[in-house]
């Protein structure tokens, strides 16, 4: 029996809902035919937006979405992307698998989603091929609301009431796609494109985002830090609200990554011993930039993260397509809990990508979509969304095969605010089920609900079978003497949520 030790009573930081952010790029078919389909599409939209994939991202409660890139952001000039459809720049996305892009999506479409979703905004500036001018007018743009010529140009296009831009991200992976910089280079490149990046605002501020490390690149994080705040007033933090990090759960390498489907037992735990990973990088990376950050100001913010297989077989490869399978949903688990157990210095996390791109949560083909098992984890995790994380721990033994070694569970806890306590568990043994044992410190559990996602590992849902896997109520929680007794079956993700005395 292995014992969960949870005390409610001790309250270890705030959920911010953005850790279970979503990213959507101009690459392959997120944006178009995903997200987008254009009013006179017979596929049912709303200004052009898939009313399908719309509800079902509304179901998980998406806090914030990232766009128009990744790479592609650093190649994006928003001009193009504005005005009349038919007069807006077609051009071919060199980048991600040469298609057409007409930029039919754009600023104004952006925005028309976020506010169909009712999520905030997380806008990727173009610092490795744009201007500071370009920079500066774009948020003058979405945010300003008086008298200036890109106000006025808002209004010509027909929206004279200013957005709200949440999140703004000064270039994207400057270190590789965004530019090839150096760290000393780009940390002075920030500083001078931040300055302009204004908050019009007052009760709005722009979260600032600086281009942070690719994985375990410290360096980089190092390197940044100090540029950005050597000769700057301690109360600026750097000039920066946030610092980004990216790490992609790949099992096998860049150049053969494997495929999404057809895995062993082996590829399983390799798959989940890299994801388990993000914990080192976070501690690591949070070490380096407390050297600069004394007072812990600038957060961590990891736009972009998910697993990253081969291309699905026939399909092309600079779109990044790729099934999803009960792996997925169990990266998904442990990278959210994680996020969890770090909220004090993680303030945003980004899964790649929202829509038909890498470890996508839903997939669409024409006008049928398909919910991934990495969607049900999201329904499952969404209650910790702006609730408290709770002191908690669990005892784990070590699993695998040969070196690939993982700890046979992960879990977080918080209490939400609905006052119940919301338990997140994840058994990542294919086949042994755990029977666990909920202590709860100075506390007795009136009531306990359930949902499980559940399977084997290689189950995923197709176009042809949209359910194999699903959620499923998880009605197996036994109340003895106020605490919680239950079994975990292998390869599954658990919801609970307990009524507290
Ligand atoms: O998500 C796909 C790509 O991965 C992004 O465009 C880039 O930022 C990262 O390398």
């Amino acid at each position: 029996m292995a014992k969960w030790y949870i005390n409610p009573h001790i309250k270890k930081g705030h959920i911010h809902k953005e850790l279970q952010g979503h990213f959507s790029e101009h690459l392959g078919r997120c944006i178009y035919e995903g997200l987008y389909v254009g009013e006179e599409s017979p596929i049912p939209n709303k200004k052009g937006m898939r009313i399908d994939v719309v509800e079902a991202l509304k179901n998980i409660q998406i806090p914030v979405l990232r766009w128009p890139g990744g790479c592609f952001a650093d190649e994006y000039h928003w001009k193009d992307g504005i005005g009349p459809k038919e007069t807006r720049k077609k051009m071919i996305n060199t980048h991600w698998g040469g298609g057409v892009e007409d930029n039919s999506f754009g600023t104004h479409e952006f925005m028309e989603l976020c506010e169909q979703l009712g999520c905030k905004t997380y806008i990727s500036g173009n610092l490795g091929s744009g201007t500071v001018q370009e920079m500066s007018e774009w948020v003058e743009y979405m945010t300003f609301d008086g008298l200036s010529p890109m106000a006025a140009l808002r209004t010509e296009n027909g929206r004279k009431k200013p957005w709200r831009v949440d999140y703004f991200g000064i270039g994207n992976e400057n270190w590789g796609c965004g530019g090839n910089m150096t760290p000393e280079y780009y940390g002075n490149e920030y500083r001078r494109y931040q300055t302009y990046v204004r908050s019009y605002q007052p009760d709005k501020t722009i979260f600032k985002i600086a281009c942070g490390a690719n994985g375990d690149d410290y360096a980089w994080t190092e390197g940044v830090m100090k540029t950005t705040y050597t000769n700057a007033q301690k109360q600026l933090h750097g000039f920066m609200d946030g610092l980004s990090l990216h790490y992609y759960t790949v099992p096998g390498t860049w150049e053969h990554k494997g495929s999404a489907t057809l895995f062993d037992e082996k590829e399983w735990y390799t798959t989940l011993k890299k994801t388990l990973y993000m914990e080192t990088l976070i501690k690591c990376h949070e070490e380096i930039m407390n050297q600069y950050d004394t007072e812990h100001k600038n957060a961590i913010i990891i736009d972009e993260w998910g697993t990253w297989y081969d291309p699905e077989p026939g399909t092309n490869p600079g779109f990044l397509y790729q099934q999803n399978t009960m792996r997925d949903a169990l990266v998904a688990a442990i990278n959210l809990n994680i996020f969890n157990k770090n909220c004090n210095r993680v303030r945003m996390a980004n899964i790649a990508q929202v829509v038909n791109v890498l470890q996508a949560v839903i997939l669409t083909e024409g006008k049928e979509m398909v919910l991934t098992p990495t969607y049900h984890v999201f329904d499952l995790y969404k209650y910790h969304q702006e609730a408290e994380l709770i002191e908690s721990h669990i005892e784990t033994k070590e699993i695998g095969v040969g070196e690939e070694q993982v700890p046979n569970l992960t879990e977080s806890v918080s209490l939400g605010q609905d006052g119940k306590l919301h338990l997140t568990l994840a058994n990542l043994s294919i086949e042994e089920t755990y029977p666990i044992e909920g202590l709860f410190t100075d506390t007795q559990i009136l009531s306990a609900e359930g949902s499980i996602l559940k399977g084997n590992m290689r189950d995923h849902n197709t176009f042809e079978e949209k359910e194999k896997v699903k959620l499923e109520p998880f009605t197996k929680i036994k109340i003895v003497d106020g605490q919680v007794h239950f079994e975990i079956p292998p390869c599954s993700v658990v919801h609970l949520a307990l009524g507290i005395d």
